[in-house]
């Protein structure tokens, strides 16, 4: 069996993220065979046909067309998904065929209020049917980001919701896996 590698992107640029902090807590929960990346996004500006690629598109398209497999977070802004992984999508939906998305297997999680990002996990899945990833189904991970399960840092600190995420990285792993036999 190969080795495999998971990009994950975060909808949340703010260092204390929880979002980010879910991403840490998946490359840290990974079954064995799999590593995880964390895409950086910090200095990808809007995308504009007007601008030159930049250097951070160039990488972030690099990194994720290396990618086996895509973790997203989708942080939930005004029922939907934030500005910054919408963002991400876009630079990469840019290239010809769609080319660092097509046919990827990707999973999304998230954590924000009440509904754990549920909306913007909907909104999202919309999004990559037209991206063509393949989103994994099951399970879904809807966390709350301003109860007990997050730190200071956005670090995951339940037991709980360490073991939800070390599922889904086993599920996206198993799906990663089936579909390579397609
Ligand atoms: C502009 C804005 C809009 C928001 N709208 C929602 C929302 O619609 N639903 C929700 O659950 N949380 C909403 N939140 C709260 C975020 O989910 C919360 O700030 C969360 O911690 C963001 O993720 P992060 O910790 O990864 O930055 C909003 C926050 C901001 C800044």
């Amino acid at each position: 069996m190969h080795s495999l590698t998971f990009v994950g992107i975060a909808g949340s640029l703010r260092q204390a993220s929880r979002n980010k902090g879910l991403l840490r807590c998946c490359a840290s929960h990974l079954p064995q065979g799999v590593r995880m990346e964390i895409a950086d996004l910090s200095a990808l500006p809007f995308y504009n046909e007007d601008i030159e690629k930049p250097q951070s598109a160039r990488d972030l398209i690099a990194q994720v067309t290396a990618a086996d497999a895509l973790v997203l977070a989708a942080t939930e802004y005004n029922y939907s998904m934030s500005p910054a992984l919408k963002n991400a999508l876009d630079w990469l939906s840019r290239e010809p065929n769609l080319a660092p998305l097509n046919g990827k297997p990707a999973c999304l999680l998230g954590a924000g209020g009440g509904m754990g990002t549920a909306r913007s996990q909907y909104h999202a899945r919309q999004v990559c049917v037209y991206l063509n990833l393949r989103l994994l189904n099951k399970p879904e991970l809807f966390s709350n980001a301003f109860g007990q399960d997050f730190d200071q840092q956005g670090n995951v600190q339940s037991e709980a919701l360490t073991k939800q995420v070390a599922q889904l990285m086993q599920a996206l792993a198993d799906w990663t896996r089936l579909l390579e036999r397609d």
